[in-house]
């Protein structure tokens, strides 16, 4: 019996032995191609030789210092690589470990920041539903993925109000325009803002491509100009979730930057150390930088890993790679090549309702009829079932259901390395569709 408390205790996990380029082996030699790098992280392959080369160099000379008496030349060199490369107005890196610590410190941060500037009956959020921000009990409170609320809502902190995401092929009528839509839905934020009292929001939250949640989604053109729009007018500071879009994966370096706004701070993890190491970071605006340096100065929060001297080196590598191989070039490249494989593949699917997403972060959203939109019964699980027939022809993406609203909806994210061979793209697509056809012939009447 393992002592591991596996995320599913009923389940038996194939043992991952080792990882090449965008390939994984178990212990019974098995491959599979690794489409999705776990949850969009694995963004180099598993295999880099100049990550590893700089991890065995950092870990020889200094594994880990603290950084509450220390700055280290990994930690700065890298947060002068991020900032050089990030959208105008972001100019500090707040380190952390992952994901939910990055909306942590953002929202507390969000909140020090107005007692810093003499506003200190700003407290409350304003978050999307079906968005996803983390599984600590502060992100989670931040979030709309009801299904991973749900056990916890007693313990969810009461400050946050949910408006609707920007999904289009889901919630634009028919007699709308895409621009009249963005509108709509983004001048949601304004009526909550109006309603819960401008003088109590302290900061919206939102994913520029939602992850997991709702799949690859992001928002119409002009949304996020409008939310923008609607935070400077109402003072609320505006928190862009980069944590799976971010990071080179949607074809920019920063998923905003096609969006055209920039953020007051933006949250990033998963391809930030490519899965080589455990980090997250904050990228923080000028506006806040300069309130907590003309106030406290001093930030009332803290890991004991941030700014881990190996992560860092090992990100400061990562970044080094996806500038000096030109990878973001091939992101727009092989992101084209994944969506006419899947247009071709998907494109007249009577079970494809929505092919989505943006660079090599693409999702295909399933329904039972595509002219209805109706969704499979949840009971029958589509997207799980989808996951074992991939595997069984060794192949990992990354299914989700709940699509809709926690509940109903499948859909399958694909996200493979930004470095792979153009072939693999239509080898993993091959592989894909003949593992929905299986699954979807294999659901009970
Ligand atoms: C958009 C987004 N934000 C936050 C998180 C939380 O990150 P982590 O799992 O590293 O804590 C995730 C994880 O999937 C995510 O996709």
């Amino acid at each position: 019996m393992s002592h591991v408390f596996h995320r599913n205790l009923k389940a038996t996990y194939p043992t991952a032995v080792r990882g090449e380029g965008p390939y994984l082996f178990d212990s019974t030699g098995k491959r599979y191609i690794d489409g999705s790098g776990g949850a969009a992280v694995s963004c180099l392959g598993h295999s880099h030789p100049a990550v590893i080369a700089a991890i065995q160099a950092q870990v020889a000379k200094l594994p880990y210092v603290s950084n509450s008496f220390f700055t280290t030349q990994p930690m700065e060199e890298l947060a002068d690589a991020l900032i050089a490369d990030a959208p105008k107005g972001l100019s500090r890196v707040y380190y952390v470990n992952d994901g939910s610590e990055a909306t942590e410190a953002a929202l507390k941060m969000a909140r020090q920041y107005f007692l810093e500037i003499g506003q200190p009956s700003r407290y409350r959020i304003v978050t999307r539903r079906q968005s996803y921000h983390g599984n600590t009990l502060g992100a989670l409170a931040a979030g709309g993925n009801f299904a991973r609320r749900k056990p916890y809502d007693p313990m969810l902190a009461d400050t946050v109000r949910h408006i609707a995401p920007c999904y289009a092929y889901r919630d634009k009528r028919d007699d709308e325009s895409e621009d009249a839509y963005g509108l709509r839905v983004a001048n949601e934020l304004e009526h909550m803002i109006v309603e819960m009292g401008p003088d109590t929001v302290a900061a919206f939250i939102a994913e520029p491509v939602v992850g997991a949640t709702a799949g690859a989604l992001p928002a119409v053109p002009g949304y996020f100009k409008r939310i923008r729009e609607i935070c400077d007018k109402y003072g609320v500071l505006l928190i862009l979730d980069e944590v799976m879009c971010g990071m080179g994966r949607t074809g920019t370096l920063y998923a905003c930057e096609q969006d055209g706004i920039v953020p007051d701070m933006l949250t990033m993890a998963k391809g930030l150390g490519a899965g080589y190491q455990p980090i997250g970071a904050v990228l923080v605006g000028e506006k806040v930088c300069r309130a907590f340096e003309r106030g406290s100065g001093s930030f009332q929060h803290g890991h004991t890993y941030m700014g881990h001297t190996t992560a860092c080196a090992a990100a400061l590598a990562v970044q080094k790679v996806i500038r000096e191989e030109k990878l973001l070039g091939n992101v727009k490249r092989l992101g084209a090549l994944l969506e006419e494989a899947l247009i071709e593949r998907f494109g007249n699917h009577r079970h494809a309702g929505d092919i989505r997403g943006r660079g090599l972060f693409r999702c295909v959203e399933f329904v039972k009829d595509r002219a209805t939109k109706e969704p499979f019964d949840p009971k029958h699980k589509l997207n799980a079932r989808i996951n074992d027939e991939m595997l069984s022809r060794g192949l990992v993406l990354y299914p989700m259901g709940g699509t809709l609203d926690g509940v109903r909806g499948d859909h399958v994210i694909l996200a493979p390395p930004y470095n792979v061979k153009d072939e693999l793209i239509g080898e993993i697509v091959d592989i894909f569709g003949a593992s929905v056809d299986a699954a979807i012939s294999r659901l009970p009447a």
